[in-house]
């Protein structure tokens, strides 16, 4: 998740670019760049110093020219080719002339490079992002303007993306386009902006207008005008803004974690995104021979915390689907237990910051064993993806809040996705249960936007239970890892004891806390498991809990053994975390509000624990 940044009309675009990109931070901070415009010439700076990208850019524009009438910025959150002053944007077509940023993902960026590369391009970088400036180029060289040759660029582009390109040809004009991710436009007198996020350009522009799915905007001093990718003119939707900078960058939202519980789904399309080819399943960071993955006897899956959880989710998919014999340890039992790894071991470390030092440790010791070591996390070039022989990306953007939500999901998308594609190499599921998994995989973020959309009922139960002091979260099979993560994250941000129970265990024990005032929220959403289930919620209920039951929309006997119901629309139960987690943040969500606590800065927690 990038952030970008442009200018036109402006007697000084340079400070207009640096305090935006100060602004969009946080949305991704690997690298920075800027270009900008004066008459005849084109001046590009770029920094790739991580979280001081932006202020080393600031130092590096010194020598910016002062009289830049347009100009362009982005703030790097890498995805394609790792952090770095040469895969750092702005990037340039050959010439040097033209510059352009982009936000999202070019799926077919490999074939259009091979293309351009066969027809003399020089490409310095190792991004998608760079054959757009080359195609864009070639357009240009063939005579068509600047908007044309975006549009036809466009056309054979297939992917995410949100850009905006500057040429010296055509001074005072910049192009823009948008597809899956966000792009706005502001006008005010003689200027007109353009950025990912409001924030960038709130107290700059007058008015604010969203760019919708392939329209291609031409922006001028005097305003812009707007077209589709046909060049049929077309119209932006005016987005009224009344919020001050804090609230900007949390999308008008109140707080961070609730913002980013409303980005998963796009998280999740992220993290699918250009991974399903012809039917194939494919990593292109993952570089492991399929062969090796054909043949792995053991997997074995270390992390901590929430990345503990969508590991144990893993377990059970990797298991039914692949058929590999897997373990689930917490990264800082697996390094001091002597652990049997070694060359016929695959082991995985989850961790979405990638710095988790325990979770790293574990891995150095896998390594040391003779393991094949493989990183999924959400930062592109982070200890772990360095250390690791591969990385496999999850696509979250860059969650700020301490509680993990949307890497949650992105994490579990993963690694089903990667549970699939061992299932592909071993032959162990048919092309066809492949197909229609991933058919379901894909129904998934608009089933999670059903779930948030849902935000008011579970806040309605919250209300009912909001000064219970003991929480036991209930599951069976996957839904013992999502009773765990619904546990950890009501502690995290209620702090209200909660534990995480695999329903049939409650008898060998923990059932002697049962009586009236504990509340127990089971997940009843594992259609196979239901009757035992149900059985567990007699128990609970005959004992004096409150029973809150996660279960299917389409299910017409939970209301007899619940008193609240949680609904989540149904899908194949291995998925059913992606769902039956949404409805747990939304019930810890709203308890801490009822609490009147800070859901983004929960006490005694950082966001990555880098000590033992
Ligand atoms: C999750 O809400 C917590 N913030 C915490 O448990 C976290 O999942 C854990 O510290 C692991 O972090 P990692 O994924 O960055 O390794």
């Amino acid at each position: 998740m990038c952030g970008i940044i442009g200018v036109v009309g402006s007697s000084d675009a340079l400070p207009i670019l640096l305090e935006g990109l100060e602004r969009l931070e946080y949305r991704g901070y690997d690298s920075a760049g800027v270009a900008l415009q004066d008459a005849a010439h084109l001046w590009r700076a770029r920094s790739a110093s991580g979280t001081e990208s932006v202020s080393a850019l600031i130092d590096l524009c010194e020598s910016a020219p002062r009289d830049a009438s347009a100009g362009i910025g982005h703030t790097r959150w890498a995805t394609h080719g790792a952090p770095g002053e040469h895969n750092a944007h702005p990037h340039t077509d050959c010439s040097g002339g033209l510059a352009l940023i982009h936000n999202g993902i070019i799926e077919n960026h490999a074939e259009l490079a091979e293309a351009l590369t066969a027809r003399g391009h020089v490409f310095t970088s190792v991004t998608d992002t760079e054959v757009l400036a080359h195609r864009i180029e070639e357009f240009r060289r063939e005579g068509l303007n600047l908007e044309e040759s975006v549009r036809a660029t466009l056309n054979e582009v297939r992917g995410a993306f949100a850009i905006a390109v500057l040429d010296i040809e055509e001074p005072n004009v910049i192009v823009a386009a948008r597809r899956v991710s966000p792009l706005i436009v502001g006008t005010a007198a003689h200027c007109t902006y353009l950025a990912s996020d409001v924030p960038a350009i709130l107290d700059r522009a007058e008015r604010f207008y969203v760019v919708d799915d392939d329209q291609v905007c031409v922006l001028t001093p005097q305003g812009f005008h707007v077209t589709d990718l046909t060049g049929a003119p077309s119209t932006l939707n005016e987005l009224v803004v009344n919020w001050d900078l804090e609230a900007a960058q949390k999308g008008g939202f109140d707080t961070f974690m609730e913002k980013e519980m409303h980005e998963q789904p796009g998280a999740i399309t992220a993290t699918l995104l250009d991974r399903v080819r012809d039917g194939d399943i494919i990593f292109d960071e993952l570089r492991i021979e399929d062969d090796r993955l054909r043949h792995v006897e053991k997997v074995t899956l270390v992390a901590c915390g929430s990345s503990y959880h969508t590991a144990m989710v893993a377990k059970y998919a990797i298991e039914r689907w692949a058929r590999v014999a897997v373990e689930v340890d917490i990264a800082s039992e697996f390094r001091y237990r002597d652990p049997i790894v070694d060359g016929t071991s695959l082991v995985i470390g989850v961790s979405q910051s990638g710095e988790t030092i325990d979770t790293i440790t574990a891995l150095r010791e896998a390594k040391s064993r003779g393991a094949m070591v493989v990183a999924i996390t959400n930062i592109v070039d982070s200890s772990m993806a360095r250390e690791a022989d591969a990385v496999l990306y999850t696509r979250a953007g860059l969650e700020i809040c301490v509680v993990a939500t949307k890497t949650v999901l992105a994490q579990i998308v993963a690694l089903e996705m990667l549970a699939l594609r061992l299932a592909q190499l071993r032959g162990t599921l048919s092309a066809a249960d492949i197909e229609s998994l991933l058919e379901r995989l894909h129904e998934i973020p608009a089933l999670v936007e059903h779930v948030l959309a849902s935000d008011a009922a579970v806040a309605r139960v919250v209300e009912e239970v909001k000064d219970t002091r003991d929480f036991f979260f209930l599951g069976r099979n996957v839904g013992y890892p999502t009773a765990l993560e619904g546990a950890l994250k009501l502690k995290e941000i209620t702090y209200v004891h909660a534990e995480g129970y695999p329903a049939g265990e409650l008898k060998h024990g923990p059932l002697a806390l049962i009586e009236p005032g504990v509340v127990v929220i089971a997940m009843i959403t594992n259609e196979e498991l239901k009757e035992k289930l149900f059985a567990n919620l007699a128990e609970v209920k005959s004992r004096g809990a409150t029973v809150i039951a996660v279960a299917h929309e389409n299910n017409q006997d939970v209301a007899a053994v619940a008193d609240y119901v949680l609904w989540v629309p149904v899908t194949v139960s291995l998925l059913s975390p992606l769902l039956d987690m949404v409805a747990l943040q939304q019930f810890a969500y709203h308890l801490a509000q009822a609490r009147g606590l800070n859901v983004d800065r929960p006490r005694n927690l950082a966001k990555t624990v880098t000590v033992e």
